[in-house]
């Protein structure tokens, strides 16, 4: 069939101003969603009607892995359009070049896209390509939107030549559609005398051939700088969980009692393997409720010499590193120490402060509660005493 309608995926770049944030990858090979970043751009471009085919532009110290898992991500044509590579050149137009002479003789018009650009829509590729194929007097239909920001034009010395009119700006995205011929052309001009642009559409301009800009996507936002990587968290929508915790120690024991960390003292001595503070370890079982990873007793056992005397805050840390990894969002606690003795009022405040701290909680969120048992069942015996915890998070 002639006429076809190509796209380019420009995937050869090298990512320096995210270098330091990615390890030295470039952006375009993170992994998003089980695939590399490129493999999106494809996906959204080949989904469109107007598209018969994409050559992927690849680094050319890379082509050959990314080549091997263009085959693996596309087996049984998955794509559902013909398929072709190019090496990359030094700079983003010499990668256009090269993707260029890769196109077939079918090949009539062409699609440019920065593969940073993950979060295409096919909607915005049908879209220049049919304002492409209904107006035949343009050169290059280019994606723009207006910006919000008053732009400046400063000289070397950061110091402000002119501020062009807002209202006429748009900032420009890929894909960019053109005719083939007049690209070839363009490109192979700006060969001849060493222009050096960032987009295609400039290579038009400077030839004096029209180009339009129709309405880009605010989501087709190019990942550049390493702040645009948070873009590409999954964003699952959290849901509420809740766990509760319940601990008991002795009284006759050794140590002197910790409650949330906050050493209290006095004549009643916990026996405990650690140090026997029945709020955190309350607490503790409470957190590993909210990620269903079992208890304390469990992940730190109480024959294992290494837990002998540890602080309780230390186990904490712990759990909380793991909450952390979990994604746990722990938005509320709820803490009730029982104890006939001793008077827990005057650490109250102590306790709730420490415990916001160690949970990194604003205080409001951390509820604190001392009662007795009426001198009733072993805390009113003064055998011991008991804490349970109730922690209420996002997940
Ligand atoms: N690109 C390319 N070949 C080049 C340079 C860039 O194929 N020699 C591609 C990039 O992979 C990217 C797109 O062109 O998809 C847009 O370029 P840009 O955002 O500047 O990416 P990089 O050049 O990779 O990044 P940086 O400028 O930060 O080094
Ligand atoms: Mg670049």
């Amino acid at each position: 069939m002639q006429n076809e309608c190509w796209g380019i995926i420009l995937a050869a770049g090298q990512g320096r101003r995210m270098a330091e944030a990615t390890g030295g990858e470039a952006k375009q090979f993170l992994r998003w969603k089980n695939a590399p970043l490129w493999w999106h751009s494809a996906q959204a471009m080949a989904a469109s009607p107007a598209v018969h085919g994409l050559v992927f532009v690849f680094p050319a110290d890379k082509k050959d892995e990314a080549e091997a898992e263009l085959k693996k991500l596309d087996k049984s044509n998955n794509l559902g359009v013909r398929i072709a590579t190019a090496e990359g050149g030094a700079r983003r137009q010499d990668s256009v070049r090269h993707g260029l002479e890769e196109l077939p003789p079918e090949c009539s018009s062409v699609l440019v896209h920065d593969s940073a650009r993950p979060f295409l829509s096919t909607a915005l590729v049908t879209r220049l390509a049919r304002a492409l194929h209904d107006d035949p007097g343009i050169c290059g239909v280019i994606p723009g939107l207006p910006v919000t920001d008053t732009i400046k034009e400063v000289d070397d010395d950061g110091v402000v030549v002119e501020t062009p009119v807002r209202s006429q700006l748009r900032a420009v995205q890929t894909p960019q559609a053109f005719p083939l011929e007049e690209l070839r052309m363009a490109h192979a001009q700006a060969e001849a005398e060493g222009w050096d642009v960032t987009d295609d559409a400039s290579l038009m301009e400077r030839s004096e051939l029209p180009v339009l800009v129709i309405e880009g996507d605010p989501e087709n936002i190019k990942i550049t700088n390493p702040q645009d990587l948070a873009m590409l968290m999954e964003n699952k929508p959290l849901l509420p969980c809740c766990g509760y915790g319940y601990d008991v120690h002795a009284y006759g024991g050794s140590r002197p009692l910790m409650l949330g960390g906050v050493e209290i003292g006095g004549d009643y001595l916990v026996s405990a393997h650690s140090d026997g503070d029945v709020l955190l370890h309350a607490l503790m079982d409470a957190l590993l409720g909210c990620l269903a990873a079992g208890d304390i007793g469990h992940l730190f056992p109480d024959n294992d010499p290494k837990f002998d005397g540890i602080s309780s805050v230390v186990l904490l840390d712990h759990v909380m590193s793991m909450a952390a990894e979990a994604g746990l969002r722990i938005c509320h606690v709820d803490l009730t120490v029982i104890a006939q003795k001793p008077k827990l009022a005057p650490h109250a405040d102590a306790i709730r402060r420490n415990v916001a701290r160690l949970l990194d909680l604003p205080l409001e969120h951390v509820a604190f509660k001392a009662t007795t048992e009426e001198k009733l069942g072993f805390t009113g015996e003064l055998k011991g005493l008991k804490a349970v915890a109730l922690v209420s998070a996002m997940r």
